[in-house]
């Protein structure tokens, strides 16, 4: 188990974590979630030794932390004037996993870009070769900061698949601004804003928290006649719903749907819990 108790950090005067505890153990994978500046990539250089927390403690149940933990950053800087191929094959050798290599190339779906050189790669082809290269590492833990930012639906795609596939026994802390994401990838969630915990849990029991099968969301105020049925929050209300298509009804009978836009209905999710402990929406910005 890779154990953090109540690290904190400050820069300058600003707290950038504030006495967060969190565990990773071995399996599982879990996501830690919240917006810009929450604090999730200066947690997790403290969790691989990186930085030394102002105060807390990070520890491993055998061994270094610095040994078995690999962290993938998300900004990529690759100056290596290697292939894709020999880069990768340089990890795994040096790593004593070249056994993996191959299927690690496939899985994320390098195959055509063996030859090219690394700083040649797009932007999301550099970030896989990243993962790959973390992976190559044979970490017990593997910290993965925004794996997935940046790359089209298809390259998310592979790289949720390489990290589902190849981490059945090791453990992950991954970092997604993409609440939908986390839902399919992670056993647990710790949802952080202002380096603070605000809830934690595993997907499925902090949803059906929520109390409702269904919410409708519109933009503009909620309509007379319903207020006391839902919650405003900056120019947005929802209300929650088991019957849908009756709530549907009484707004058309009403006349309020007319003044509505963007109205959704939508199954509960992790963005409702945040907006549920937080009284704050959950942008994602991708
Ligand atoms: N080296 C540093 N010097 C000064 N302030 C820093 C430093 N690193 C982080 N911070 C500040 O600490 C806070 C947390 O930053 P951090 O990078 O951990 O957030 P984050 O959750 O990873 O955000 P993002 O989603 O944008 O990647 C921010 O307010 C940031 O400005
Ligand atoms: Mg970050």
């Amino acid at each position: 188990m890779l154990e953090a108790e109540n690290l904190s950090k400050k820069f300058g005067k600003e707290l950038a974590v504030e006495d967060l505890s969190l565990e990773i153990k071995k399996g599982e994978t879990v996501g830690l979630l919240g917006p810009n500046g929450a604090g999730k990539t200066t947690t997790m250089q403290m969790l691989s030794g990186l930085l030394k927390p102002d105060s807390g403690t990070v520890k491993v149940d055998n061994g270094n932390v610095k040994d078995i933990v690999s962290v993938v950053f998300q900004e990529v800087d690759y100056s290596s004037k290697l292939k894709v191929e020999e880069f990768l094959r340089m990890m795994a050798v040096l790593n004593e996993n070249t056994e993996m290599l191959e299927r690690v190339i496939r899985r994320v779906g390098l195959e055509d870009y063996r030859e090219t050189l690394v700083p040649d790669l797009s932007g999301g082809n550099k970030k896989k070769v990243n993962i790959a290269s973390g992976l190559l590492k044979n970490p017990e833990y593997l910290l993965l900061d925004e794996p997935t930012s940046g790359l089209d639906p298809r390259a998310r795609k592979d790289v949720r698949d390489m990290i589902e596939v190849f981490t059945d026994d090791i453990g992950i802390l991954v970092t997604t601004h993409s609440m939908e994401e986390a839902e399919k990838l992670c056993d647990r969630v710790i949802i952080i804003e202002d380096g603070a915990e605000v809830v934690s849990g595993s997907p499925d029991a902090l949803i059906s928290s929520i109390d409702a099968e269904f919410i409708l969301k519109a933009e503009g105020d909620i309509p007379n006649g319903f207020k006391d049925r839902g919650v405003e929050s900056s120019g947005f209300f929802e209300i929650r719903t088991d019957k849908p298509h009756i709530l549907i009804r009484e707004l058309v009978e009403s006349g309020a749907i007319d003044s509505l836009e963007n109205l959704s209905i939508e199954k509960p999710g992790l963005e409702d819990v945040f907006f549920e402990v937080t009284g704050r929406r959950y942008e994602e910005d991708n």
